[in-house]
């Protein structure tokens, strides 16, 4: 399912893109400059996700890419706007660091009339209403959680061993996100109560916070082994990055097979994919970068064109959300891997 809804969009948007551009190009070939920040390009999604905005985006002639690592400062962010707004980008394209506080970036765009999409971090509605010229590219953050709740349920029912110690519960740890992002905490809350709602008895020993990074989800996972040892039988953790760090944790033990709990995550990303078709990652709930990046690329063609925005399936007006999909052993050759 997932690889023909991935085509269909690609071929969709590659249709688009490809269709009435022949004046235009000649006017401007290579002229539109777009700029493109990323909050922290040592994040695994995103940096994977850019290479896609990237190679989708040179399809367009007309258009040059600019591209800046924020590096995890906001105030670098900023600058990085100013920057390339005084360089003549025409469309910005912005993964926040700070997602609650654009105001500064609303601004300068606004002054200067350079329309922005904001993608992967999403600003509070308040801000995006602000100007009508403010878009949000992004994914459904419950749906998300949503779909590993069911992975995770289909899995414990169709496999009675993963309640080790068989007390009718299962024993579980959950591996956050960083805080204040949308895609964290109600991954974990959608996650759970999918769980819960499908029947599947738990018992929360303990979470913790790893902020998306593999490194600092094998530290805490550590100290978490240290306490509970063989008792964890489930790890839920917000992105691929943090449960392959969990399962870097358990590598370091001498647990058997059967001492080591099922693990799921969320993004699909390169090693992510890799791990579910392996066996070591449960399962995995895609995010679907190159949906995403089709999705701006059609957004940045209709306002360079001033044409196509009612081909696009905005909610609000503002705001384009790519559906997710679920990734098993059983299907994850159908998903796009570098
Ligand atoms: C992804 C994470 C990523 C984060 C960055 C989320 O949607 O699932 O892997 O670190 O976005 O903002
Ligand atoms: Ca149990």
């Amino acid at each position: 399912m997932g690889k023909y809804r991935v085509r269909a969009l690609a071929i969709a948007a590659g249709a688009l893109l490809l269709g009435g551009c022949g004046e235009r190009k000649q006017e401007m070939a290579g002229n539109v400059r777009v700029g493109v920040t990323c909050y922290d390009l040592s994040d695994t999604f995103i940096s994977e996700l850019l290479d896609c905005l990237r190679d989708t985006l040179a399809r367009q002639e007309e258009i040059s890419v600019t591209v800046r690592d924020a590096a995890g400062s906001q105030r670098t962010q900023d600058d990085q706007v100013e920057e390339m707004i005084e360089e003549g980008c025409r469309v910005l394209c912005v993964n926040l660091v700070d997602r609650a506080d654009p105001s500064g970036i609303i601004d300068l765009a606004r002054k200067h009339n350079v329309p922005i999409i904001f993608f992967n971090r999403e600003p509070v509605a308040e801000d995006l209403k602000q100007w009508d010229q403010l878009y949000y590219v992004g994914a459904d953050a419950k749906q998300s959680g949503t779909m590993q709740g069911e992975l995770a349920a289909d899995l414990i029912r169709s496999d009675p061993a993963i309640d080790r110690n068989r007390d009718g519960k299962i024993q579980y740890v959950v591996l956050e996100g960083e805080p204040g992002h949308q895609d964290a905490i109600i991954r974990t809350e959608s996650a759970v109560d999918t769980l819960k709602n499908e029947g599947v008895e738990l018992e929360k020993l303990s979470w913790q916070i790893a902020n998306w990074n593999r490194a600092q989800a094998q530290n805490r996972m550590t100290q978490m082994i240290s306490q509970y040892q063989t008792q964890i039988e489930l790890v839920l953790a917000n992105n691929d990055d943090m449960a392959l760090g969990a399962m870097d944790a358990y590598g370091k033990t001498n647990y058997t097979e059967s001492e080591i709990p099922v693990f799921f995550g969320v993004d699909g990303t390169s090693v992510g994919l890799e791990a579910v078709a392996e066996g070591r990652l449960a399962a995995t709930v895609y995010n679907d970068k190159e949906g995403q990046t089709e999705a701006m690329a059609k957004l940045i063609q209709a306002i360079i064109s001033g044409q196509g925005m009612e081909e696009l399936s905005f909610q609000d007006d503002q705001y384009l959300y790519l559906p997710y999909d679920k990734v098993t052993k059983e299907n994850v050759s159908l998903f796009p891997k570098k």
